[in-house]
């Protein structure tokens, strides 16, 4: 065979032309963020994309299949660096779904590394699971390696984690015998061993079995095949280099890196680890963010700090004081955008995202790093050797410093860092941010005074239009300005419980009716090409600035974005109805009640109207009535409503409504519909007909001298009406008679209801006189005293204790319990003993508090009467006819 050079292009190629010669189909790169999965954060191998076909939920376009997929693992983050480590890599794979099993792999993966790779057979040792024996003997029969050159590795299970649920199985590794001149001399020295000798280069796994993540396991259905192999480390034995680094997947990054900082790679250790963890990290960070992850304070966009974080902090310690990474991103793109062609396509994104971020975290690092280095060197003064938690937290609570950069920063000055002491400091900080609010405020007004002073007054174009296109003139998270903003990531477990605050943003004109006047801020959407912004609330904090606040619910936004910013319109126009129709009210107040009725307050929102005015008394039904009429007959009228901006005297002269206290512009807005004329800058309808219907639905008091109408229109108003209506039908139907005929009738029910409850109390008195004389019969004799106990039937305690009393006449001295079932189930007695038997020591109390006790429940009272009850009526009989046993007992 021809020499030729082993590109890593051709080493993919070669790859998956050979399986799919084979019979398996090709199956493109699934995304670094799993489709679908809420398992796992990132993508972290080949199988990924191939889950629910081995767990048989789903069919498989094909039984055997191929692909190199993209996959991020931050396990060996702390690793990268060295030879052979990185974060992201690109895995080579076949799988098989049910088709062929471990022969099969292994025949597989021997015939491709020994006959097409051209790796020398003798340097390549495989490892099985310990208990796979069946593993050994097919290694022996394949490739004629005997059972004294495998490893039996306990390390040989392959899940994707020990607690994520999926599919699992043992599997058996090939390594590469790199040369004893890598080897750590030591003999026990052997595939497994964590020094460079041997190089673990392919993963077969055999996939058998489903775990749930809490230990358990099951057999799969069928028996799969899922393997991969490292592109990287397969790259670095055939390009015969020293390390990952210096393969053609790398070099051009590291040559980048290298000529941004001004230095030369393969000079100097330390710096060449750094351009090693730069060139790792930055290319992960360009597929992360081309793949849409964004940074975040919260799953896969955490991960995405973290390692943007790192590879920020190893570019300062090779001098780079500005954003490199989006520089460099151009880079990593031109070399992978023919496998990974999405680069290409979002390349403006990446590049946003990652300078962005960086010039974020630079000043940030500048700053902390600085502290820090003077606080180690003044404990190192001290011969003392650990950072206290305070200081960590200090650094982390002022500057934004984060404590996993503080431990690897002592570290490196052989320190550690008292972790549970930040631990208690931050949830110290977490408790009084929750119970004290005076800081965040202090902050706030900060914050609003700074953006009043540096940016223009916000255009408001929302009288005439609910949609228009800006730009974002400022950002705010956390109180903070910021030069972007994110979408939060949705993710399977949270690292830290977060209740996502609102974000603000600011832009140099909007349509959206900040919450004024009574009315409140309009909500919708902003949209750019980067991302979306809801809108759930729009204020005006300070000053002539309207503030967007909401949540970024897709993509981002930064400084400058071009966004679409748009109104949602039935809200809106639900609340200007609302509006306009206060007005009216207003004026038909005055009208009806006289001048001296002022509003005191109002609230306008899209599904009602509250209108506070000062008022005496309550208004009658009939002045209700009166106001609704005025008010619908303006309606109806459909009077024009005009807007003017008036010089503000002129306007008070006009006669205009203003309220006292209220401070207005000057010029003034005037709104005028009909005989109502009001200072306002709200929104309002272009003509009352579009108000469609009014209703006042409540008239109260809402404090001492200010009364308060609620109110409705439009769909609202009809809505409600037509809601009374089916009530008045529903109602007579159910009365058999009319709507109109439903007064008449109700009033004839309550007389026959009364007379009904009168017959039934004469009935039942009779009946208690017939009862009270079988039971006084039928007393048990104790001490020469009658003792009565049953349970009877009775409407309630009055009840029996009438019939009590029917008992007594009939008796001399006398102990008399009497117990009924209540409608909801439960027991209520009443107990008495006569005046001549308490001296002797009989108690009621005493009696009806071990009743109830027996019963479950509680009782008590005093000597000669008393009351008890329980929820349950259980063994309600079997009590009672112990009662005069216990009676005999008790004094
Ligand atoms: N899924 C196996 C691994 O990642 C092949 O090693």
């Amino acid at each position: 065979m021809p020499k030729k050079t082993w590109t890593s292009s051709r080493i993919r190629e070669t790859f998956l032309k050979y399986f799919g010669e084979n019979g398996h189909k090709l199956m493109p790169s699934s995304s670094l963020v799993p489709h679908n999965d809420p398992t796992v954060f990132l993508t972290t191998a080949g199988m990924q994309q191939m889950v629910p076909f081995f767990l048989g939920m789903e069919t498989p376009p094909a039984l055997r299949m191929t692909s190199s997929q993209k996959c991020f693992r931050t396990v060996d983050i702390d690793e990268v660096g060295d030879a052979r480590h990185l974060t992201f890599f690109e895995m080579l794979g076949n799988f098989s779904v049910g088709d062929y099993f471990k022969r099969g792999a292994i025949t597989f993966a021997w015939d491709l590394l020994t006959k097409v790779y051209g790796l020398e057979p003798e340097r390549l040792y495989p490892s099985v699971y310990p208990a796979d024996d069946e593993a050994i003997t097919l290694w022996g029969e394949i490739a004629g390696i005997p059972a004294d050159r495998i490893t039996r590795l306990e390390d040989n299970w392959w899940d994707r984690g020990p607690t994520t649920p999926g599919p699992c199985g043992p599997d058996s590794e090939i390594y590469y015998d790199r040369g004893e001149q890598y080897g750590c001399g030591r003999p026990t020295c052997a595939p497994g061993c964590d020094c460079d000798r041997y190089l673990e280069i392919w993963n077969l796994v055999f996939m058998q079995y489903n775990q749930d993540g809490q230990g358990n396991k099951e057999p799969l259905k069928k028996q799969n095949i899922d393997t991969g192999m490292g592109l990287e480390r397969l790259s670095m034995i055939l390009q015969k280099k020293e390390t990952v680094f210096e393969t053609d997947l790398f070099l051009p990054i590291i040559k980048k890196f290298a000529q941004i900082a001004g230095t030369t790679y393969g000079k100097d250790l330390k710096a060449d680890t750094s351009l090693r963890v730069i060139a790792d990290h930055g290319r992960a960070l360009v597929f992360l963010a081309g793949d849409g992850v964004l940074p975040s304070n919260e799953g896969r966009g955490y991960i995405f700090r973290r390692v943007l974080r790192r590879a920020v902090r190893h570019g300062k310690l090779l001098g780079l004081d500005r954003p490199f990474l989006g520089e460099a991103a151009d880079t990593v793109i031109e070399l992978m955008e023919g496998q990974y062609p999405e680069l290409r396509t979002n390349r403006d994104r990446i590049v946003d995202v990652l300078t962005l971020e960086e010039r974020k975290f630079g000043q940030t690092l500048t700053t902390g790093l600085h502290l820090l280095g003077e606080k180690l060197a003044d404990l190192e003064r001290a011969g003392q050797h650990e950072l206290p938690g305070a200081d960590a937290f200090a650094l982390y609570d002022t500057h934004g410093f984060p404590l996993e950069l503080t431990l690897e920063v002592a570290q490196e000055h052989g320190m550690t860092v008292n972790e549970a002491d930040f631990k208690a400091a931050m949830g110290r900080q977490r408790q009084q941010s929750k119970t004290k609010h005076g800081l965040a405020d202090e902050r706030e007004d900060e914050l609003w005074t700074h953006l009043t002073a540096t940016l223009p007054p916000t255009g408001f174009t929302g009288y005439t239009t609910t949609q228009g296109t800006s730009r974002v003139v400022a950002l705010v998270a956390e109180s903070q300005p910021q030069e972007m903003i994110t979408a939060p990531e949705t993710t399977p477990v949270p690292l830290e419980p977060t209740s996502a605050p609102l974000l603000a943003v600011l832009l140099a004109e909007t349509p959206f009716y900040a919450e004024s006047g009574g009315q409140v801020g309009d909500q919708g959407v902003l949209r750019s090409p980067t991302g979306t912004f809801q809108v759930v609330d729009t204020q005006r904090p300070a000053g002539g600035l309207i503030v967007h606040l909401g949540q970024m619910t897709e993509g981002y936004l930064k400084i400058g974005s071009e966004v679409q910013a748009q109104v949602d319109e039935t809200r809106r126009d639900a609340t200007r109805r609302n509006h306009s129709a206060t007005h009216l009210l207003h004026r038909a107040l005055k009208d009806l009640l006289g001048e001296s009725v002022v509003q005191q307050g109002s609230l306008v929102e899209p599904h009602r109207l509250r209108f506070d005015f000062n008022h005496p008394r309550p208004l009658t039904p009939a002045e209700v009535e009166q106001i609704d009429q005025a008010v619908n007959e303006w309606i109806r009228h459909n009077f024009p409503v005009n807007t003017a901006l008036t010089p503000l005297d002129e306007a008070k002269r006009s006669g205009a409504m203003a309220l006292f206290g209220e401070k207005y512009p000057d010029p003034v807005r005037v709104v005028t519909m009909g005989t109502s004329k009001e200072l306002c800058g709200g929104t309002h309808v272009a003509a009352t007909g579009q108000i469609g219907v009014y209703v006042t639905t409540q008239e109260i008091s809402s404090a001492a001298g200010i009364r308060r109408i609620e109110a409705l229109t439009g769909q609202a108003a009809a809505t409600y009406l037509m809601g009374r209506k089916h009530l008045v039908d529903a109602l007579a139907s159910r009365l058999q008679t009319s709507p109109d005929m439903l007064e008449q009738r109700v009033a004839q029910l309550a007389a026959d209801l009364t007379s009904a409850r009168k017959e039934l109390d004469r009935a039942q008195r009779e009946s208690f006189r017939d009862e009270a004389a079988r039971l006084a019969a039928a007393a048990t004799p104790v001490r020469g005293s009658s003792v009565v106990a049953a349970s009877v039937i009775a409407p309630s305690n009055e009840a029996l204790l009438e019939m009590n009393d029917r008992i007594r006449e009939r008796l001399g001295p006398a102990v008399i319990l009497l117990a009924t079932k209540t409608v909801e189930g439960g027991a209520t007695f009443v107990v008495t003993v006569s005046p001549e038997l308490t001296s002797q020591g009989w108690h009621a109390g005493k009696i009806a508090q071990r009743v109830a006790e027996r019963l479950g429940g509680k009782g008590g009272g005093r000597p000669e009467s008393a009351r008890g009850g329980s929820r349950s009526a259980a063994h309600l009989a079997e009590i009672v006819a112990e009662v005069p046993e216990m009676v005999a007992t008790l004094s």
